[in-house]
């Protein structure tokens, strides 16, 4: 509607051009209200609309509206900023002096335009040494120093059928995936970090959604899991640095987890218990894999290169940390996954909720 209003009032020349000022900027004050700035923001982008379909000179924000609008719509609005690279730095040439106007002094490229628009700008932050933390996908509060006097040697005796059944899954897992990678352990760390990661999303998005339909509290449990998650693929993109994934290895990820979650998602339908049982074990053959890793790395059959900086910076790890140092706090998580997993479906043997229980939230 927007579009059809600034087409029509152009048409006009000059006159049209102040109408479609006019219309455009009552109309992006009233879309675009839901805060101060952005509202301020949208109505200098609508004066930039104004002045490109019209009369007047183009500004930053009206030449990525017209990009992203006249020119065709929703879609479009992210192909402009990807795929027609040369108009782009065209405008970013016309742009460049104004782009203070935008409320992004640093970022004159288009991820800054895009973030000043909705009135939502990069924060920056600085290390305690003050150089820039660079990690978008932590955040230096979201660090820890890995537990590493966790008892490692903690199993859960198979009991009830579905104890057993959840263990011997996970046996019988193991014997491909030795097969498989044999004692190539970096390569087998990562593969299995990708699966590893998929278990404490389903669960939090199953519990996220349960909440959702019966109007009640998840106790915690949703964040604990979706922590698990994320603590999972941190672990993936730190052992992405020190093995580097084959074409063959990355089809079988896209395979694995085709299969994995969508069978893990049923299985947490019908029996959360038994989900979170088999997710115990899989962190006990982690501690085992880990393990394994380790004495490679003493024999000197793995190389144990410098830490990754992303894991440095992760787990608070001394600037001069080795590989080994980050296999051991890998290695602790799961065991602190081992102790959420077997805890939760303990809950549910029970034959408690988990809301009722207080979750493990920040349990590393
Ligand atoms: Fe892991
Ligand atoms: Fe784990």
């Amino acid at each position: 509607m927007m579009m059809t209003m600034v087409r029509t009032a152009a048409g006009g020349g000059g006159g049209g051009a102040r109408v479609a000022n006019t219309a455009v900027i009552v109309a992006a004050n009233r879309l675009f209200s839901t805060a101060g700035r952005g509202g301020v923001a949208a109505a200098a982008a609508a004066r930039g609309i104004g002045n490109e379909v019209g009369v007047g000179g183009p500004n930053k924000l009206g030449y990525w509206i017209r990009a992203s609008m006249i020119d065709g719509g929703r879609s479009e609005s992210t192909m402009a900023l990807s795929s027609e690279k040369e108009k782009n730095n065209e405008e970013k040439k016309k742009i460049g002096s104004s782009s203070e106007s935008v409320g992004n002094k640093e970022n004159s490229n288009d991820k800054g335009i895009i973030a000043s628009y909705w009135g939502i700008n990069p924060s920056k932050i600085t290390k305690e040494d003050g150089t820039e933390w660079k990690w978008n996908c932590f955040r230096p509060w979201e660090t820890y120093k890995a537990d590493l006097n966790i008892d490692l040697k903690k199993h859960h005796a198979p009991v009830t059928f579905l104890d057993k059944m959840a263990y011997w899954t996970v046996k019988s897992l193991r014997f491909p995936t030795d097969l498989f990678f044999q004692r190539r352990y970096g390569c087998r760390a990562m593969m299995l970090e990708t699966v590893a990661a998929v278990p404490g999303m389903v669960g939090g998005m199953l519990l996220h959604c349960k909440s959702l339909r019966r109007f009640e509290h998840s106790g915690g449990w949703i964040k604990a899991l979706l922590e698990e998650a994320e603590n999972e693929r941190m672990h993936l993109m730190t052992f992405m640095e020190v093995a580097k994934p084959k074409w063959y290895e990355r089809a079988l990820v896209i395979a694995v987890q085709g299969v994995f979650f969508n069978a893990y998602f049923l299985g947490y339908l019908v029996s959360p218990k038994f989900a979170h049982r088999m997710v115990g074990y899989l962190e006990e053959e982690a501690i085992h894999s880990y393990t394994e890793f380790l004495k490679e790395l003493d024999k000197g059959n793995i190389e144990n290169v410098p830490a990754p900086a992303i894991a440095i910076d992760y787990w608070q790890l001394p600037p001069d940390s080795t590989l080994r140092d980050v296999v051991m706090v890998v290695r602790a998580d799961e065991a602190h996954h081992r102790d959420v997993n077997h805890f939760a479906s303990d809950v549910h043997y029970q034959g408690r909720e988990l809301r009722e229980t207080d979750a493990p939230i920040g349990y590393h």
